[in-house]
């Protein structure tokens, strides 16, 4: 099974688990303050679950893709949207600040608050 390390947690998930719903469901804080009230709920048309990942998730689809190619994500960023990817191996997951978290200053790495 596949290890996810994130704001200072290690945990497994399933092969091909969405990283969203594994993020949440280890009380990973996923979403800045105000988007954890205000979010699509994980079908991809928000864009408040970005993060960057290192590791073997699944190829960016066209949602991740279209949504991330709109203000104030950056399409060349090094992001993707949590709802949208699958966990296919060990990965680790930082979190940036913004309501989007598309800013550049780092809210939480993989070992915990920065
Ligand atoms: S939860 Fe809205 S885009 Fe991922």
């Amino acid at each position: 099974m596949p290890t996810i390390t994130a704001q200072g947690k290690t945990f497994e998930c399933q092969l091909g688990a969405n990283l969203r719903q594994a993020l949440l469901d280890y009380d990973v804080d996923l979403y800045s303050p105000r988007a954890n009230y205000v979010n699509c709920m994980g079908i991809g048309t928000c864009g408040t679950c970005a993060v960057s990942i290192e590791g073997k998730v699944s190829e960016v689809n066209w949602r991740d893709r279209t949504r991330r190619s709109l203000p104030p994500h950056q399409p060349h960023a090094a992001r993707r949207l949590a709802c949208q990817t699958q966990v296919l191996g060990d990965i680790r997951v930082t979190k940036y600040t913004g309501f989007w978290g598309h800013e550049d200053r780092i809210a939480w790495k993989p070992e915990g608050f920065v």
